[in-house]
């Protein structure tokens, strides 16, 4: 069983309609069993104001509390003239004093910025990194969430309709499970790492192959026999053809990793089954089935691909 995580999610907006909102909700439901959120709401603290410590409004008490009592926290916000929102800056604010008792300092956080419009709230996502860079606080560096064109992703039910979006949010909470259990000095169990193998493999089969980049190890032995015979050796090498062949895949494709056997020991894990692909190659439908075996070691703390070998499955003789 692995260990659970309690995730503050904090949303930079106020509103009841907010988008920002709804992308935390769409977050949540995402979340694996290891990362346990829950929001604490900002909209209710008094404005900082230092003559007020010599009595603590309640409403900055109960919000240092709960922050206390997280081990992570994970940011939605919303761009107010390039910048975070003022409610936003207000309980980073009361959450960092008593100077000595601020609840920031190591928490490992994830930033996630929402907006209708088309930069992503850059601006906000960055600002809230400068404040967290002060506070001590490890915002995940990769990957990033610019969330862009926000109004159209949802149905009237406010559930998520837009798929890459969704993908996303997978695939940035597997990376920011990851992060907190480095930062923790733990290592992923294995079960929970492969999952995050599936969100790259779902990234991968539509076209983007960074997610799987992160997974492959950048030292020490590494090879790949590819689907399509021969093979490469060399971590760097094996990473630019995994890069290289993530060009040739559409979007909307449908990719699924049937695992028939898996396990991890003294470092090293492995799985072994078919991988189902459905989708656009250079253009073209195609369905494929393959056999696969994926190889793992523990390096730095991190499992890392080392070893893929894929082959056509063909018809059972
Ligand atoms: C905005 N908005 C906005 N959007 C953006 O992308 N960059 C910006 O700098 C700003 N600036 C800004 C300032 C103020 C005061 C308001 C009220 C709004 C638009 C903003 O993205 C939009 O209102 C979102 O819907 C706000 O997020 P929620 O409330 O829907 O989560």
């Amino acid at each position: 069983m692995n260990h659970v995580f309690d995730v503050a999610i904090l949303v930079g907006s106020l509103r009841k309609a907010s988008i920002t909102r709804k992308m935390a909700h769409a977050l949540v439901e995402r979340a694996p069993k290891s990362l346990r959120c829950k929001f604490v709401e900002i909209g209710d603290l008094p404005l900082y104001n230092e003559d007020l410590e010599a009595e603590t409004p309640p409403a900055w008490q109960r919000f240092r509390d709960e922050m206390a009592s997280v081990q992570a926290v994970i940011f939605l916000t919303p761009e107010y003239n390039r910048s975070i929102p003022g409610a936003l800056k207000n309980a980073i604010d009361v959450g960092s004093r008593p100077m000595k008792s601020s609840v920031w300092p190591g928490k490992p956080a994830g930033i996630l910025s929402v907006t209708p419009g088309k930069m992503g709230a850059f601006g906000a996502n960055h600002a809230l990194r400068q404040a967290l860079v002060f506070l001590n606080v490890p915002a995940m560096q990769q990957p990033e969430a610019y969330i862009g064109g926000a109004a159209e992703m949802f149905d009237e039910a406010g559930k998520l309709t837009n798929d890459e979006t969704s993908r996303h949010l997978t695939h940035y909470l597997l990376a920011f499970e990851n992060w907190v259990f480095k930062l923790a000095g733990m290592t992923q169990d294995f079960e929970s790492f492969l999952d995050l193998r599936k969100a790259a493999a779902d990234a991968y089969s539509n076209g983007d192959g960074s997610p799987l980049d992160a997974l492959v190890t950048t030292e020490g032995p590494a090879t790949f026999f590819p689907p399509t015979g021969g093979m490469i050796s060399g971590a760097q090498e094996v990473r630019d053809r995994y890069s290289r062949d993530a060009s040739v895949f559409g979007s909307n494709s449908k990719n699924h990793l049937e695992i028939l056997q898996s396990g991890a020991s003294g470092g090293v894990g492995f799985w072994t089954g078919f991988q189902h692909f459905e989708g656009a190659i250079m253009g073209n439908e195609v369905k494929l089935k393959l056999r696969i075996t994926e190889l793992f070691r523990q390096i730095n703390g991190e499992w890392k691909l080392v070893h893929r070998h894929a082959d056509p499955a063909g018809d059972p003789k």
